[in-house]
């Protein structure tokens, strides 16, 4: 039996324990940022993508990697440090926060709109919030960032507070105390930060004229020449007096906020960065983790998400008649070779009864994280004999409880731990839709005998009064007598009359299991109208 807990870690190793649910689906949205499941970097692929530009194609000015990096920053500077409340907790969702003069612009509502269709019971908002700033940083030439999940969306707006740029220098000095930042780590948050975007005409008229620029076309003064990449140009240009930074050079000097903050020290810590572009990267890597991991005192955070070298994922169990069809893939981390030449990959199986299976598994995609400095190998759980694709079948007396993989040889299994699977019940293919329009049907679970859970249950996610994704549940009666599916499993049927997606639910003492796929009555085959199912006693089989 495989726990859920979520500090579940292998000792001696930073990554945790397979399969973990949560920090499975933190994990894949950190680093499966381009691939084809969770599709997250698209969004920066290139750069100076902006997801309100031009349909010719005309630069605006803005991209949206600048506009993530601003949102994480506004939603966390409501952080108050000596009552701990505020924080990176998703408030700068609300239309109360975005309609405040600190958050003047249209970045946050653009920003909150991408990544709400990303949050999951799993994901927060805060959370996505947190990993949209990792993934424009790392994607567009930054340094790796520490990231840590669990973030829990506030049920409310926080306090104002976010830096305003008319303020004076110890108004800045103590609004960055409150947030939990010294003088120094102030200079270099913000040039961390304003290596990226710059300031719009719209959203600060006072600041920025019209540039009548036909190729910015929203009128952005940019913190620095690269300002869709990180470097340390802010602050090379800033000590070489060159540079155009409109909160330096603006014709007011009230609203030149970075002047008076980069010279508050005699210029020591902007000095430092125009001379080390390391010091710089190393600094912002480790302030810009500080600054998403600022959240409010009761929020605990997860340790740091380290890819998992080997990760099975998309795990799929499904009774079909008198088979189970396991399909899944294995993801091979960091594989500096994308080549599918040059790796053999088996996956090995135990049954309930000791015996070992072995699959070859085909090469099926590759994919990336950190902008493509990072390559990953995807191999599927697909099995013919003849090579064509196919669940592998699985005899359902027999089942599965554990399995490993060889990669050239070499067996992985969690340092001996192995990756479980779990068996005890599946979605059965005798599911059936009774009609599409208005949807009507049958959802058939199968539940091993033996398994006895509590409870089989549909489970869906839905949004609550104030958007936090929950699970709502609704319990499946179980079989008055048991209808047999095979001699294993025993089938818990429902009536399904909408056309929403669910996940299935079991609990057993205590335990709560989902599974990773969802169902939906329109995905379902057609009833075959007079065929009647068999009802048999209970097997006698143990779990
Ligand atoms: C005293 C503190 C700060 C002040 C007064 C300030 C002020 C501003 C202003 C006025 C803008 C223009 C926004 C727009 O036109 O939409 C801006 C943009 C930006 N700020 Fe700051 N900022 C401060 C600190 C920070 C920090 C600490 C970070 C991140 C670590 C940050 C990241 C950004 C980014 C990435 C943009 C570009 C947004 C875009 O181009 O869409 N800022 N800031
Ligand atoms: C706009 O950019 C295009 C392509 O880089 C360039 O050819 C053109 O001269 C630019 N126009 C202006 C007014 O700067
Ligand atoms: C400069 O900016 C401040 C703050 O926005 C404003 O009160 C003041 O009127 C401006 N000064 C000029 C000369 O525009
Ligand atoms: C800081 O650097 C700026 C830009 O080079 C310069 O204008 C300013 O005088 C310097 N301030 C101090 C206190 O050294
Ligand atoms: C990927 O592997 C290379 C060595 O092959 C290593 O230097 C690098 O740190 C690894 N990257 C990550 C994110 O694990
Ligand atoms: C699994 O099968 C492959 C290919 O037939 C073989 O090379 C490998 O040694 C087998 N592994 C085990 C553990 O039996
Ligand atoms: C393996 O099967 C999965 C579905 O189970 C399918 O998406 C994938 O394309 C197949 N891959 C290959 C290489 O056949
Ligand atoms: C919740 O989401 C809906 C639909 O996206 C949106 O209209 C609404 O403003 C959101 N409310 C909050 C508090 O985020």
């Amino acid at each position: 039996m495989f726990g859920f807990t979520l500090f579940a870690y292998v000792a001696g190793t930073t990554a945790y324990v397979w399969p973990s649910p949560k920090l499975d689906a933190l994990e894949a949205q950190r680093w499966d940022q381009d691939d084809t499941i969770s599709g997250f970097a698209s969004f920066l692929q290139p750069c100076d993508f902006f997801i309100a530009g031009n349909e010719d194609g005309t630069p605006t000015g803005r991209a949206n990697g600048p506009d993530w990096i601003r949102t994480a920053y506004h939603d966390m500077a409501t952080h108050n440090v000596a009552d701990g409340t505020g924080g990176l907790d998703g408030s700068i969702r609300f239309s109360e926060e975005q309609s405040r003069s600190e958050n003047a612009g249209t970045g946050f509502s653009n920003t909150v709109a991408v990544f709400a269709s990303f949050t999951t019971r799993h994901v927060s908002l805060a959370d996505l919030i947190a990993i949209g700033a990792v993934t424009a940083i790392e994607n567009c030439n930054g340094p790796q960032i520490d990231f840590r999940g669990g973030r829990v969306d506030s049920a409310a707006p926080d306090a104002p507070g976010v830096p305003e740029p008319q303020q004076d220098l110890q108004a800045h000095i103590d609004s960055f105390a409150r947030q939990g930042f010294t003088q120094t780590e102030m200079i270099s948050l913000i040039a961390c930060g304003h290596s990226f975007g710059g300031v719009e005409h719209k959203a600060f008229p006072d600041i920025v004229p019209d540039l009548k620029d036909p190729n910015n076309t929203l009128s952005v003064a940019h913190f620095d020449s690269t300002f869709v990449n990180f470097d340390n140009k802010v602050a090379t240009e800033y000590i070489s007096g060159t540079t155009q930074n409109p909160l330096v050079v603006g014709a007011n000097d009230t609203t030149n906020s970075d002047k008076r903050i980069f010279a508050s020290d005699r210029n020591v810590t902007m000095k430092s960065f125009a001379d080390s572009p390391d010091l710089f990267t190393s600094t912002c890597a480790t302030l810009f983790a500080r600054m998403l991991d600022t959240v409010p005192s009761d929020v605990e955070l997860t340790d740091v998400i380290e890819p998992l070298p080997i990760k099975p994922a998309t795990v799929v169990l499904l009774l079909d008649g008198d088979k189970l069809q396991f399909s899944g893939f294995v993801r091979l981390f960091n594989q500096s070779d994308d080549s599918d030449q040059i790796r053999l990959v088996n996956l090995l199986w135990d049954d309930r009864s000791g015996e070992t299976h072995n699959a070859t598994l085909p090469f099926d995609r590759t994919s990336s994280a950190m902008g493509g400095r990072v390559k990953s190998a995807w191999y599927a759980f697909n099995h013919t004999a003849d090579g064509n694709s196919a669940p592998l079948a699985i005899d359902p007396a027999a089942g599965i409880t554990t399995m490993r993989f060889e990669v050239n040889g070499n067996v992985e299994d969690q340092g001996g731990v192995g990756f479980a699977v779990q068996d005890g019940y599946a979605f059965s293919t005798s599911s059936c839709m009774t009609s599409a329009d208005p949807p009507k049907g049958r959802f058939d679970i199968a539940v091993r005998n033996g398994f006895n859970p509590t409870r089989v249950f549909l489970e869906r996610e839905v949004k609550d009064s104030v958007n936090r994704t929950t699970v709502e549940e609704t319990d499946i009666t179980p079989p008055t007598q048991p209808v047999a599916a095979d001699e294993a499993y025993s089938l818990w049927s429902v009536d399904v009359s909408d056309a929403n997606s669910y996940t299935i639910g079991a609990e057993v003492n205590g335990d709560k299991f989902s599974t990773i796929e969802t169902h939906s009555v329109g995905d379902l085959n057609p009833c075959r109208p007079q065929r009647r199912l068999q009802h048999k006693r209970r097997s006698s089989k143990t779990f």
